[in-house]
């Protein structure tokens, strides 16, 4: 078991002038719809535990207005819950004095924004060495510590420039060297990259995923685009109306989706290139097939397998181990749209 990081435990959120009044009302069943329609007020999140590993990237989805930007705001606690807890690194978030929450939105959990949040009069330099004046570094200090994050997300030599001058992928760079500059451990991302263009924006999603492979930082990633959250997370959380659906490995909510609201996210990507061997493989050696590793897509896979006289090969892992086999047949029914998990498991066997 890797360690939880972050952890949410039966975590609500209601909006209104008398949330504990209503609370009862939620925790006995009732709808978001009902909560507004007899009682005016609006759920935001209903008992959302999620424990969020160290050095990875969880991914938090959903349909606007599902909840995604009010439970990524409890974790530094922009937003108070109406109950439940928050605890990160084993502290209480919810028991620190505004002094300590001070601290810890400074120096433990940085928060990159949709919209860049930069400051329009500041230069490049000055905005990636924001974070840091605001932490108490000397504004030169601060720009020297910064510099290097400027170079490493490609903006060396555009530390004059201005916000306006600069394209939205690099206002983005910019924001995100703010917040590496910090050294947080923690970045909350809430849509970060959702306002760029389709290529800019995979740009963008590899800059954040190799400085991942070095610097190891906890990362909640907001999104309501499937092909990025299977891009880039290491576990996807699925919300709807206030409420986890289901959540896990990104693979297997492709596989395994829990209702027809998750089968509509999943529906529309393409099931050759996200689905790897690993996820479909059986137990046990094959044949005379060939040797696949184990990360390998179904697109990639699937001539190599149907030239084997056996129709069949091994999947290995990154030594080179044989860890299971994969025949056509699973290939193509992993090919194949879900319907709705029953549970019965007996879809892809
Ligand atoms: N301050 C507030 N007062 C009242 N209702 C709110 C408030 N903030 C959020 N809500 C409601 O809570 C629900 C969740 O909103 P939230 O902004 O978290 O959704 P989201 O998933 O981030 O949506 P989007 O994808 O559009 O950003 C919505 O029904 C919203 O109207
Ligand atoms: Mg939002």
């Amino acid at each position: 078991m890797t360690e939880a990081k972050i952890r949410i435990q039966n975590l609500y959120k209601i909006f209104g002038p008398k949330p504990q009044s209503v609370i009862s009302k939620v925790q006995e069943g009732m709808s978001k719809q009902e909560l507004l329609e007899e009682h005016g007020h609006v759920l935001g999140l209903k008992d959302i535990n999620i424990d969020i590993p160290a050095r990875g990237v969880s991914v938090i989805m959903g349909l606007s207005g599902s909840g995604k930007s009010t439970l990524i705001r409890h974790i530094n606690r922009l937003i108070e819950p109406t109950s439940g807890k928050m605890i990160v690194d084993d502290q209480d978030v919810l028991a620190m004095s505004k002094d300590e929450l001070i601290e810890f939105r400074r120096y433990k959990a940085s928060m990159v924004f949709q919209k860049f949040g930069l400051h329009v009069h500041r230069t490049v330099a000055e905005n990636a060495a924001y974070g840091l004046i605001i932490q108490g570094t000397p504004v030169q200090e601060a720009k020297q510590l910064s510099q290097k994050w400027i170079e490493r997300v490609g903006l060396g030599g555009f530390e004059g420039h201005y916000p306006s001058q600069l394209s939205g992928g690099m206002q983005q760079r910019v924001g995100l060297a703010r917040a590496l500059s910090t050294d947080a451990e923690i970045l909350l991302m809430d849509e970060a990259f959702s306002a760029l263009d389709p290529l800019i924006r995979t740009d963008m999603q590899d800059v954040l995923l190799g400085l991942q492979e070095e610097l190891h930082k906890t990362i909640v990633f907001i999104t309501h685009d499937l092909d990025e959250a299977l891009r880039i997370g290491d576990s996807i959380a699925i919300l709807r109306d206030g409420a986890v659906i289901q959540q896990g490995d990104p693979q297997d909510i492709i596989m395994h989706p829990s209702d027809d609201y998750i089968v509509d996210f999943v529906q529309d990507i393409n099931r050759g290139r996200v689905i790897r061997l690993k996820t479909l493989m059986a137990p046990g050696e094959s044949t005379s097939g060939p040797n696949l590793p184990h990360t390998m897509n179904l697109e990639l896979a699937l001539p190599l397998i149907s030239e084997a006289e056996s129709k069949s090969g091994n999947v290995v892992d990154d030594d080179g181990q044989i860890i299971g086999s994969i025949s056509l047949e699973q290939i193509i029914s992993g090919l194949t749209r879900p319907d709705v998990d029953t549970g019965s498991e007996t879809r892809y066997q």
